[in-house]
């Protein structure tokens, strides 16, 4: 192949963190004008390696070029001025800026003033098809919207490569497709792309070629057409794994948790129950009200006038705190807004809920805390040097295993589970799964929310389906045909 193709070339590339190999000896070539997807488990070292690329880490040793130089060192406002631009999972946007401030960022003069910026940014955001007011505040947007202010920014830069680091997990499937359109159309401007997802469908459908890592290492490239799921699966964690789901737990018990008639504004009359040992999953679209469901429940939004029942008994669930003295664990949606402490260690972050067993006139007995932690870094099997490493250096699907083992510790009898796995590799899913299956052996019950149909129909005993604040199904997988399920949810 003529060198003048490759966009982007990395050869020999080494990273280490205190205690962490992250990068071993790592090559790749990126074709110009290719969709070059990117997989491995938690912590392979997918997103180190791109941020060395666009500068936020320096590499120890090794070569990069790009678009045919040779980078030493770079910075992120350098890396994105050579045509390189990084979109990440959390996006990198200024809440309380408008659009069009976001993507012009610092550039007003070069724009000439406010309304250039506007105007220019409004021809930007219509070359990709996104009709988003560039007046309106970042704050206000959803996921997607982010998302494509974000890739009109890159586009700003006239990049001729676009990372995207997981882009795909907070999206619906519209939304979705129409991010599959507008790298489609990038694709025939000539820009590259790097694609990282643990979702698999996602790289058979849109990439040329996938490269596979797995501990640091670059264990295979090839085209995506020359590799099987199964291939994909068995060099991304190092074995063979016959099944992605463990078989489904039974179970028959009495009614643990009964809610009647949860009212607001989004929401209509949701009833439903939950028995004991029962894995009840929440099927539905991105926004069809699933979370506010079960915030409304444990009492993280105020909701008032629907009732809660908890083995027969009335109660009344203030918030999330008195939620969890009634025994209801809740593994929020948002890892990072809504669970984890980034600046705090990886132990301190899995003991939080057990707090008041293992505390004493305020003091933390810290030996308590570090078996606690111990315990399910080995559970989970967590990829961190030791439980003192800060949870900001985890990998995005290992800082989503400490948030599991935190509520796993105090063994609530009903654990709330929304989109348990998303970030989380094929492997460590499976590890999930099991886990869910002890738990409801155990006599525990389990809520479900997940996106991903396979794994709600194959992990749940019941299902109901949220279709726009209501309930509009009631299903058993095991009985019904997952069209009819998905029927049921669109409405
Ligand atoms: N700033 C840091 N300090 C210390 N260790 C780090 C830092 N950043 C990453 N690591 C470690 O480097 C390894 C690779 O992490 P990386 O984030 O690249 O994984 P990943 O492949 O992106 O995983 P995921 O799929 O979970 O996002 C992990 O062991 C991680 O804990
Ligand atoms: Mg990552």
């Amino acid at each position: 192949m003529a060198n003048d193709n490759i966009i982007l070339s990395i050869k020999d590339v080494h990273k280490s963190f205190p205690g962490v190999k992250a990068l071993d000896n790592v090559s790749l070539e990126v074709r110009a004008g290719s969709v070059h997807g990117i997989v491995g488990e938690n912590g392979a070292g997918k997103s180190t390696l791109m941020k060395i690329l666009s500068g936020v880490y320096e590499k120890d040793s090794g070569t990069v070029a790009f678009d045919g130089q040779t980078v030493e060192r770079t910075t992120p406002v350098e890396s994105l001025n050579r045509g390189l631009s990084i979109i990440y999972q959390e996006f990198n946007l200024v809440n309380t800026m408008s659009v069009g401030e976001n993507i012009f960022l610092g550039r007003f003069k070069e724009m000439g003033g406010m309304r250039g910026t506007h105007a220019k940014a409004r021809e930007l955001l219509d070359s990709i098809g996104s009709t988003i007011d560039t007046h309106r505040f970042v704050e206000e947007l959803s996921a997607a919207e982010k998302q494509m202010v974000e890739i009109t920014k890159a586009l700003s830069f006239n990049s001729k490569l676009i990372i995207m680091d997981e882009p795909s997990s907070s999206l619906t499937s519209d939304e979705l497709k129409r991010l599959f359109q507008i790298i489609h159309d990038l694709k025939q401007r000539g820009v590259s792309i790097i694609y990282i997802s643990h979702k698999l469908d996602e790289i058979f459908e849109l990439c040329d070629i996938v490269t596979i890592m797995r501990d640091g290492h670059m264990i295979d490239t090839k085209p995506v057409s020359e590799v099987t799921r199964n291939e994909m699966i068995t060099k991304m964690v190092g074995r063979d794994i016959e099944n992605e789901f463990p078989p489904r737990a039974h179970c028959a018990g009495e009614t643990i948790l009964k809610v009647s008639s949860i009212k607001t504004r989004k929401l209509h009359d949701i009833s439903f129950e939950l028995k004991k040992g029962e894995i009840l999953g929440l099927v539905g679209l991105v926004g069809a009200g699933r979370t506010e469901i079960i915030r409304a429940i444990c009492g993280a939004d105020k909701v008032k006038g629907h009732a809660v029942s908890i083995g027969g008994k009335p109660v009344k669930i203030k918030n999330p705190a008195s939620a969890k003295r009634m025994g209801i664990g809740l593994v929020p949606e948002d890892r990072k807004l809504q669970g984890l402490v980034l600046p705090f260690s990886v132990q301190s972050n899995i003991a939080m809920a057990s707090l008041d067993r293992i505390s004493r006139l305020g003091f933390i007995n810290r030996a308590e805390e570090k078996a606690i932690a111990l315990r399910q870094i080995n559970n989970l099997s967590i990829k961190t040097p030791s439980p003192m490493t800060k949870a900001v250096s985890l990998s995005g699907g290992n800082q989503q295993k400490c948030i599991m083992g935190r509520w796993l510790e105090i063994n609530p009898s009903i654990l709330i589970l929304d989109e348990p796995t998303r970030g989380i590799d094929v492997g460590a899913k499976y590890e999930i799964y099991v886990l869910m299956k002890q738990i409801v052996e155990n006599g525990g019950s389990i809520i479900m929310i997940s996106s991903e149909l396979p794994e709600v129909l194959n992990m749940s005993n019941r299902v109901l389906t949220i279709c726009e604040g209501r309930i509009t199904g009631e299903f058993n997988p095991e009985d019904v045909p997952a069209q009819t399920i998905m029927d049921a949810a669109i409405g």
